[in-house]
C-alpha cells in the first residue's frame, strides 16, 4: 500500500511559542505521530493544512448554488466559488491516511475545522443521493481510507461509559463525517485534563504520545 498522507491541524495555537504552556497540544502529538511515520516508514506522498491557522471559507448561498449547478453548466464565477473545494477534496482523494487533529472547543470541533468539512463533503464529489436507497440515501463516493484522530481537550470523561459522554461532540462528529471521506478505518488518541494541570494531564499526554507511536507501528506492516 502507497502511504500517501493528508496532514489536517485544527487548533488555532501553533505547536511551538516562546512560552512552552502556549504549545498546542493536539498539533504536537500529530507532529510526533508524522515523525515516527518517517524513522520508520516511507512516504510517498505528505500533503500538510493547518486550518486552523488558516481557515477555508465558509460555505455561503452562492457555493450552495454552485454546487447543485450541473458541472457543464456552472459560470465562471461559480467555478471560481468551488475552486477551493475542489483543491480541498482533491487533497482527500489522493490520500490514503487522513491524521485529523483538533482541540476541543465548546464540546465539539473548532468552527474552523469544520468550515473544511462543510467544503469537503459535497453532493456527486464525495457523496451521491439516491431516494431509491430508502430511508439513508447518502452514500459515499470515496473508500479505503484510514482515519487516525488526535484531539485534545481541558476537561475529561468524553469516553464511552465516562463522566461526560453525554457532552462528548467532537470524537463521534469527526467519527460520523469521516465516513463521507470514504473513511473504513478508525484510529484515536485523545489527550485530556490539560485544564487540570495535575498528574492525570502528564500520565494523559504520554499516553497520547506512546499511542501515536504505537499506531505507526500497528500501520507499518500494511505500508512498508
Ligand atoms: C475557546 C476554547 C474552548 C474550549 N472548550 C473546551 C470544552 O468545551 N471542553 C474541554 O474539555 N476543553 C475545552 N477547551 C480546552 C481545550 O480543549 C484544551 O486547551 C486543548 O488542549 C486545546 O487544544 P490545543 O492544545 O491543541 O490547542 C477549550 C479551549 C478553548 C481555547
Amino acid at each position: 500500500m502507497m502511504s500517501k498522507i493528508l496532514h489536517i491541524d485544527a487548533s488555532v495555537r501553533a505547536a511551538i511559542n516562546a512560552n512552552p504552556n502556549h504549545n498546542s497540544i493536539s498539533k504536537n502529538i500529530a507532529s510526533r505521530l508524522i515523525n515516527s511515520w518517517k524513522q520508520q516508514l516511507p512516504i510517498h506522498e505528505y500533503i500538510y493544512r493547518d486550518v486552523g491557522m488558516n481557515p477555508p471559507p465558509f460555505i455561503n448561498q452562492d457555493w450552495i448554488d454552485a454546487v447543485f449547478t450541473p458541472d457543464n453548466k456552472r459560470t465562471e464565477a461559480q467555478r471560481d466559488v468551488l475552486s477551493i473545494s475542489d483543491q480541498l477534496i482533491a487533497e482527500v482523494s489522493s490520500s490514503d491516511i487522513l491524521v485529523i487533529s483538533s482541540p476541543m472547543y465548546n464540546y465539539g470541533m473548532p468552527a474552523q475545522l469544520k468550515a473544511w468539512f462543510d467544503q469537503i463533503i459535497r453532493i456527486n464529489k464525495t457523496f451521491d443521493f439516491d431516494l431509491a436507497r430508502g430511508d439513508f440515501p447518502l452514500q459515499p463516493l470515496l473508500a479505503a481510507k484510514i482515519l487516525i484522530i488526535i484531539t485534545s481537550s481541558g476537561e475529561f470523561g468524553f469516553e464511552k461509559d465516562g463522566i461526560r459522554h453525554d457532552m462528548s461532540h467532537l470524537v463521534p462528529h469527526i467519527r460520523t463525517l469521516s465516513k463521507y471521506l470514504g473513511v473504513e478505518k478508525i484510529y484515536e488518541i485523545t489527550s485530556e485534563y490539560q485544564e487540570f494541570g495535575d498528574h492525570r494531564h502528564i500520565e494523559s499526554l504520554e499516553n497520547a504520545f506512546q499511542k501515536a507511536e504505537e499506531v505507526v507501528s500497528k500501520l507499518a506492516d500494511s505500508f512498508r
